[in-house]
């Protein structure tokens, strides 16, 4: 082991597999290059990568867009973007050498001049770079509207291979990938109608993030979970991903979007799909995603008559952040009057195979409550006899691993342990694994690892097709049920700043109670 506890190349072949494939000279295209996501993720987590000479030699950048900019206000809209939200203050001289050679193409998304140009664009960068054709990585980080328009051009200019020249073409679909199984599954048929699936990157950043991938190495590099990971010892699984934050300025896309398409479907889910999931045989693609959508099948959507007992929803109301007043959803600015989008969603699942059926898996998210917190707390069951019972105490609480994704990055155990003195007493104790204390080096952001695993080619930590539609196909009951006109269910409220609407409560089986955020 190297001196911060990480393994040394060549001792650790999970991780190694994936850091060996090379990264091809590229050619990334930002579709809405100038948009939030670009300017607060993925100019920053380019920067970064060439900061960690992680790019290849030969890349190049090229943004699109509908703004009139030219390749000089690109660069320099690029260079603000990454000194205001890169993780490390940019070094001058390496941010310079990134953007000398980007491109801007300006044109709206729908019309083919714009996909003329960018052709012409792509060839010259080709004819300039030499001998070897550029590969090519079309990042659509659009208003979800445009994703089936780009695509559709793209194929129509045949930008969507680079025939005869040996090099790869890929396309990276930001979320919202549909907005119910039918949209996902109509974007599906589009998009493969040009694209072959080995060239589609769905993104979820959750895959992306350090903690999130560390679910697979601590449970498939460890011996000692295994043997209890299943209905036999597990009593039942929490995944929170809780938020302190309003909608701020998107009211836009979440009013008509809410909790559950925004975090649930996507994000949570796919926690579920790491915890859950059989040992792959490697971690290639195909191999993890496959073994993620058994998971994802294993769950049985509920029936119109059955969400209630296992959705619940809830939006906030005014409340404080951070000690602050702040106003509740339906006051802030551009959410229409009297909205019923959910801004908090819980639900109880049950994955029904030999291994979990019969244990119920809490998830929750939600805006406007206590704090930042992604978790997933494991509670194992009592032991079968308790040789220590002691009136005086209180009865010992059963194990629980918690599987902090942030923000306190790190795996704590919870033990009884007996207490010093001449009596036989237990209590409960911690045992804690904190990332800042085991590695000394800063993680890097989850759009770092996915852009670099794009362009490499490799797909494990992006959505499959089916996995996006069998997502879909768990929550769009749940979507059904709450956004039925006939529904006159009131959406129950939470004041902001607070642990979510008592109605989730409704949710847990006898005996649970959810943890506090
Ligand atoms: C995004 C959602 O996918 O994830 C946002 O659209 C949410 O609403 C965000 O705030 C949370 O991401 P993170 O990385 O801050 O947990």
């Amino acid at each position: 082991m190297t001196a911060e506890g990480a393994p040394a190349p060549g001792e650790n072949p999970l991780v190694e597999g994936l850091e060996r494939l090379p990264v091809p000279p590229t050619v990334l295209v930002i579709f809405g290059a100038t948009g939030d996501l670009s300017k607060r993720k993925l100019l920053p987590a380019l920067y970064n990568l060439a900061h960690e000479g992680a790019l290849p030699e030969r890349f190049h950048l090229v943004g699109s867009s509908r703004s009139h900019l030219s390749d000089d206000d690109f660069r320099r809209e690029a260079a603000d973007a990454v000194r205001e939200f890169s993780r490390r203050p940019p070094d001058e001289t390496v941010l310079e050498a990134l953007l000398r050679s980007v491109r801007w193409v300006s044109g709206g998304f729908d019309d083919p001049a714009t996909y003329e140009a960018l052709g012409t664009t792509l060839d010259d960068l080709d004819a300039e770079t030499g001998r070897v054709a550029l590969n090519r990585a079309f990042y659509l980080s659009t208003a979800p509207g445009f994703f089936p328009v780009i695509v559709e051009h793209l194929g129509r200019r045949g930008l969507h291979e680079c025939e005869g020249s040996g090099a790869g073409t890929r396309i990276i679909i930001e979320k919202p990938f549909g907005s119910t199984l039918a949209s996902a599954v109509d974007l599906n048929e589009r998009v493969l109608s040009v694209f072959s699936e080995s060239q589609v990157f769905r993104i979820d950043h959750y895959l992306g993030k350090e903690t999130v991938q560390n679910m697979l190495a601590f449970r498939f590099a460890n011996r000692m979970f295994e043997p209890v990971w299943n209905r036999d010892h597990i009593a039942s699984v929490q995944i929170t991903a809780a938020e302190d934050i309003g909608i701020g300025s998107r009211a836009g896309y979440y009013d008509s979007s809410g909790a559950l398409r925004d975090l649930v479907q996507n994000h949570l889910l796919q926690l579920l799909c790491l915890l859950c999931m059989e040992p792959p045989i490697d971690l290639g693609a195909d191999q993890v995603r496959n073994e993620k959508v058994k998971v994802l099948k294993a769950i049985r959507p509920p029936t119109p008559d059955e969400v209630d007992a296992m959705a619940v929803r809830g939006q906030y109301a005014a409340g404080t952040a951070g000690g602050e007043p702040v106003p509740g959803y339906r006051e802030e600015d551009g959410v229409a009057d009297g909205s019923t989008t959910e801004t908090f969603a819980a639900l109880r699942l049950e994955v029904r195979n030999w291994r979990w059926a019969g244990v119920p898996f809490y998830l929750r998210t939600g805006k406007r409550l206590a704090r930042k917190v992604t978790e997933i707390a494991v509670t194992l069951k009592p032991v079968p006899h308790m040789a220590f019972d002691d009136p005086s105490h209180p009865a010992l609480p059963p194990n629980q691993l918690v599987m902090t994704i942030q923000p306190d990055e790190g795996v704590s155990l919870s033990l009884g342990a007996k207490i010093p003195g001449t009596r036989m007493q237990i209590r409960p104790v911690q045992m804690e694994f904190q990332y800042g204390a085991a590695f000394v080096s800063q993680s890097p952001e989850a759009y770092e690892r996915l852009i670099l695993d794009a362009m490499r080619g490799d797909a494990t930590l992006f959505t499959r097709n089916d996995e996006a539609e069998a997502q879909w196909r768990i929550c769009d009951p749940i979507i059904a049920r709450w956004g039925a006109p006939s529904s006159t269910d009131r959406v129950p409220h939470y004041a902001a700043g607070s642990q979510g609407p008592a109605a989730a409560d409704a949710l847990l089986r006898d005996g649970d109670s959810w943890r506090r955020i």
